[in-house]
């Protein structure tokens, strides 16, 4: 009895103690923080505090336009206070050297990098990952990110970017998690989870940025850097909760965007970073600026010069100024003119400062900066192993069609002689994709490797890159379609290079680049059984492969451990079970082409030319949002809901039979999408309100059970208050967005 008392005191204590270092949820400082930070800020002069308001990159890795040389004086002189594009052990302690050793305060650095999908072992693209819908994956893939950047020194990653997109023109699509605001807030909170974990001063976390707020995902024409323009009810309710969610899981800052929002470039806009973030939803961590934003706002129009950007921007609540240098240059005058006031400026410091104290730096500011650690984390097979399962799951298998009587996948061991033909089958770097930052190129595995290691030496496996991503040179043609003349079996290596997405990479024609469908059409009239590998970082137009290609597999950039997560799909060691999380179109004319758009008043009908339709092509994408093949098949039946009526604050079941029909196990996505059939404004023809990931044997069934809460089935009504509506709803179960069953279901008051 005595001893159960004292085990139950000592757990309350734990948890207590335990209590104290876990994130709150959203971040929220400790008594015992903001009064170490105070202080310091009471002891600061005004160029100090600037200085701690200042970011800037180091000589490594610019992401964009320098402007300064020479930093490392700027450390020493107390005038910058975090450095960005520095990392390993060895560079990262130099600096912070200066820091706590020549500056007056002694304040250490802050270090952040773009840590997008891996540091140096380098998983696959946030697109290519949100594939998976795989959330205990995802945040798996953020810890060892996170784990790897914190041994090179790194304490803030810029990561996530959760920015919903919908037009694949833009090169960016790649770094998010596609088109769906559910699916990616759930994905934008395991990430966060994955870099930060429970505990900010374990030396293994790492604090994260959610990007780019806000809505910098819907540019204008799918161009980089462009206008913004939306109502703030689709503001609110499609690009707004994947960013509020990370912001619920803790996420310790945010990186504002590039664009404007309603006439305001965000790095200014009050609205953005005032109403919205600080007081609706009680955000108490740091607001840095994306790179030279602040500075851009001249070129916006918002204001005439650099110095009352810097105002539009404290005033609006950016506290730390990613490489522009306006806070450092005019924050003293705009002061002077009283323009701004010292109290703005003591809250920036202080968010600024909370983050070092979180991260235990003024404890111990090497704690990050270990040389052993850093050479014992990085490439641990631990974190390579992950790699390759997170790959393998990324893959989407976008058609397999039997080819003289037989599915061409997954192709035999046993086969002799494969001709593996195109740019990117012996290819290391752009199997990383973009945004691999400090990713070790040497490392990643090609697929002409893959392969090779998964046939062993009874099989001749030959290469010819073919062509190139770009230009129109088909002198390579010639060797190429040799080589697949005398194969059993051609695999295609096709797509985009990794600077063909990313920042700054938007394509107006989302064909194969260069001569690529040119090589493949000409491989294709030989006859032979041919995989299309597509490696690329946004979907594409694949129309003619789509039709005449017997198989495809999406790979997406999979990373370092590309080639073999490939092979191992391509030979079914791994059964594909990925599903689109963006929406492939015919033609760029159909952009943008998302699952859940408007009914309209004229929804499609064929035989009625006045109805909302093209004249040249049809409405139907290409391949739909949670589309994905397996090498099985799954049946669905007998879906139930366990009563026909929800009242408020209710939940009803609905249930579904899942059934594998094949011959071998597979992982199967299991899709519930809600329609609101009637509102007080129009509402989507359907959203995703949950899925389940479940694993099937050859024959087995499964039922599936979601609970839909009636709270699930609020919106922004139409005084934009957010609550359900009495009234029917249709509930659809399916594969993939365009194959569902439903049934009905009502609200009642
Ligand atoms: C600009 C990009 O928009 C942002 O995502 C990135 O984090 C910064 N540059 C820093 O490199």
């Amino acid at each position: 009895m005595k001893k159960g008392l004292i085990f139950a005191l000592i757990s309350l204590l734990i948890l207590e103690l335990k209590s104290q270092t876990l994130i709150k949820q959203p971040y929220q400082p400790s008594p015992k923080a903001l009064e170490f930070v105070q202080n310091l800020i009471q002891k600061m002069t005004l160029e100090e505090k600037i200085g701690q308001m200042t970011l800037f990159t180091s000589d490594w890795d610019v992401t964009g336009p320098t402007i300064r040389a020479n930093y490392q004086a700027d450390i020493q002189a107390g005038k910058v206070g975090s450095i960005f594009n520095a990392h390993t052990a060895e560079y990262t302690r130099k600096l912070q050297k200066i820091a706590v050793e020549q500056t007056r305060l002694k304040i250490p650095l802050l270090f952040g990098y773009d840590v997008i999908h891996g540091h140096k072992t380098i998983f696959p693209s946030p697109l290519a990952e949100s594939c998976t819908w795989d959330m205990a994956l995802i945040e798996k893939n953020a810890h060892y990110s996170a784990k790897e950047a914190a041994a090179s020194g790194l304490h803030w990653i810029f990561n996530p970017m959760v920015d919903v997109a919908r037009d694949p023109r833009w090169g960016r699509v790649s770094e998010g998690s596609g088109e769906d605001t559910y699916l990616g807030s759930l994905i934008a909170q395991a990430k966060v989870k994955g870099y930060q974990g429970s505990n900010l001063q374990d030396p293994f976390t790492i604090l994260a940025c959610v990007k780019h707020f806000a809505a910098y995902g819907a540019a204008q024409a799918g161009r980089d850097y462009h206008t913004v323009d939306m109502s703030e009810r689709v503001l609110r309710e499609t690009y707004l909760p994947p960013y509020k969610a990370a912001i619920d899981a803790g996420c310790f800052s945010v990186m504002t965007s590039f664009n404007e929002y309603d006439g305001v470039p965000a790095s200014g806009n009050a609205f953005l970073l005032q109403k919205i973030l600080r007081q609706e939803w009680n955000f108490k961590g740091l607001v840095v600026t994306d790179y030279t934003s602040m500075n851009e706002m001249v070129a916006h129009g918002i204001v005439a010069d650099e110095k009352a950007a810097g105002e539009l921007a404290l005033n609006a609540g950016v506290d730390l100024d990613m490489q522009g240098a306006v806070y450092y240059n005019y924050l003293k005058k705009s002061l002077a003119e009283g323009k701004i006031t010292e109290r703005q400026i003591n809250e920036a410091v202080k968010n600024v400062l909370l983050a070092k104290y979180e991260l235990g730096l003024f404890t111990d500011p090497y704690r990050y900066s270990d040389a052993a650690r850093e050479k014992a984390t990085i490439f641990a097979p631990e974190i390579m192993n992950h790699a390759r399962i997170a790959a393998q799951k990324s893959i989407v298998l976008l058609k397999n069609e039997p080819f003289r009587g037989r599915k061409i996948l997954p192709l035999a061991k046993n086969i002799q002689k494969v001709a593996l033909i195109g740019p990117l089958a012996n290819n290391q770097e752009d199997m990383l994709g973009n945004w691999r930052a400090a990713g070790d190129i040497s490392k990643a595995v090609t697929i002409l490797q893959g392969i090779k290691e998964a046939l062993g030496s009874n099989a001749e496996v030959k290469y010819a890159k073919g062509c190139d991503f770009k230009g129109n040179d088909t002198q390579g043609f010639e060797e190429a379609i040799a080589l697949a003349k005398n194969a059993e079996v051609v695999i295609l290596a096709m797509g985009e290079n990794q600077a063909q997405s990313g920042e700054a990479a938007s394509r107006s024609d989302l064909g194969l680049p260069g001569v690529q469908q040119q090589l493949v059409e000409a491989i294709y009239k030989l006859g032979k059984p041919t995989v299309i590998l597509l490696s690329n970082g946004r979907p594409l137009t694949i129309s003619w492969l789509a039709e005449n290609a017997p198989a495809i597999l999406e790979t997406w950039h999979l990373g370092t451990m590309a080639g073999k997560a490939i092979a191992d799909v391509l030979f079914g060691d791994y059964n594909p079970s990925g599903k689109l999380t963006m929406t492939f179109p015919r033609s760029v004319g159909q952009i943008p082409i998302f699952y859940n758009p408007k009914n309209t008043g004229r929804p499609f009908n064929a035989q009625d030319k006045y109805t909302s339709k093209y004249l040249d092509i049809s409405n139907e994408p290409l391949f739909p949002f949670g589309f994905g093949l397996s090498y099985t098949d799954f049946s669905y039946q007998n879906m139930k809901l366990n009563k026909n009526q929800l009242k408020a604050n209710d939940e009803i079941g609905v249930s579904i039979e899942v059934k594998n029909i094949g011959n071998l196990a597979g992982e199967e996505i299991v899709q519930l999408y809600v329609q609101d059939l009637v509102g007080s404004v129009t509402r989507p023809i359907k959203e995703l309100k949950g899925f389940q990931k479940i694993l099937l044997q050859a024959g087995e069934t499964k039922t599936v059970s979601f609970k839909l809460k009636t709270q699930d089935l609020a919106f922004y009504t139409q005084d934009m208050s957010f609550k359900p509506e009495a009234g029917k709803f249709k509930v659809m179960i399916g594969t993939h967005s365009n194959s569902t069953q439903d049934l009905i279901l009502e609200l009642v008051d």
